[in-house]
C-alpha cells in the first residue's frame, strides 16, 4: 500500500450517524465514501423485488452470478440502475438486515468492498469494516450513541420524509436490528480491538466530524 494512501472504516450499530459523519469527513479530506450498508440494502431490494427467498439458496446463488453494484456520485447503482431512492424504507432495512446473514452475500459484497478501496483512500462505513473487510485500516473508529438518541434520529428522519412509524416502533426495530447484527454467526458487529471508541450521545454532527478529524489525523501522521 502506496505511504499516501490510507482507509478509514467507521463501525457501529443502525443509527449512530455513521453515514452522515462518513459523508463529511469524505467531503473534508477529498476522498471517496463507500456505503457498505446501501450495498446490503440493494441486495434485499432486489431479492423482493425478483421474489428470492433468503432461505431458498440456489436462487440467491443465481440472482448474485448476475448482481453488479456501483457507486457514482453518492448514488448507488444495481445493474446499472440508480436505486438510491428505493433503498432507505424501514422494509428495506428489514430485508437488509436479513440478507446479511447470508454468507454468499457477504462474500461477495466484501470482496467488491476491497477492490474498491484497492488503490485509493476511502473513508468505509458499515458493521464489519475494520475487523473483516479492512482489517489493515490505518483508522478504525467505533461510533456509537445510546439506543434512544439513535431511534430519536431515525425518527426525526422519517418523520421528514412523511413515513408514519411512531419513536416506540422505531426504537424497537433499532434494537432488533442491533440484536440482529450483534448476534449474527457471521462477521457480527464488533468493535475492532484497535478501534477508537467515540459515543456520539449528546454531540452534535459538528462536533462528531471534528473529533473524526483528529482521530484521522494522529493516526496518519
Ligand atoms: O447501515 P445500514 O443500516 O444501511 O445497514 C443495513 C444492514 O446491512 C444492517 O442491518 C446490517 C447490514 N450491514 C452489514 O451486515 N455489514 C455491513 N458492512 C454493512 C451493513
Amino acid at each position: 500500500m502506496s505511504s499516501d494512501i490510507y482507509r478509514i472504516a467507521i463501525d457501529g450499530p443502525s443509527g449512530a450517524g455513521k453515514s452522515t459523519i462518513a459523508k463529511a469527513v469524505a467531503k473534508k479530506l477529498n476522498i471517496d465514501y463507500i456505503d457498505t450498508g446501501a450495498m446490503y440494502r440493494a441486495i434485499g431490494y432486489k431479492m423482493s423485488v425478483c421474489g428470492v427467498y433468503p432461505e431458498n439458496q440456489e436462487a440467491v446463488n443465481s440472482m448474485l452470478a448476475v448482481t453488479d453494484i456501483d457507486f457514482d456520485d453518492g448514488c448507488i447503482y444495481l445493474d446499472g440502475r440508480d436505486v438510491s431512492d428505493h433503498i432507505r424504507t424501514p422494509e428495506m432495512s428489514m430485508m437488509a438486515s436479513v440478507c446479511s446473514t447470508i454468507p454468499e452475500v457477504r462474500e461477495k459484497l466484501v470482496e467488491i468492498q476491497r477492490g474498491m478501496a484497492e488503490r485509493k483512500s476511502v473513508i468505509m462505513d458499515g458493521r464489519d469494516i475494520g475487523t473483516n473487510v479492512l482489517t489493515d485500516a490505518e483508522v478504525k473508529i467505533y461510533l456509537t450513541a445510546s439506543d434512544e438518541e439513535r431511534a430519536q434520529r431515525r425518527f426525526l428522519e422519517l418523520q421528514e420524509k412523511g413515513d408514519p412509524q411512531t419513536y416506540d416502533e422505531v426504537l424497537e426495530d433499532i434494537r432488533q436490528r442491533d440484536h440482529n447484527d450483534m448476534t449474527r454467526k457471521l462477521n457480527p458487529l464488533r468493535k475492532a480491538e484497535d478501534a477508537v471508541e467515540l459515543d456520539t450521545t449528546g454531540m452534535d454532527i459538528d462536533q462528531v466530524v471534528d473529533r473524526v478529524l483528529e482521530i484521522v489525523a494522529e493516526k496518519t501522521a
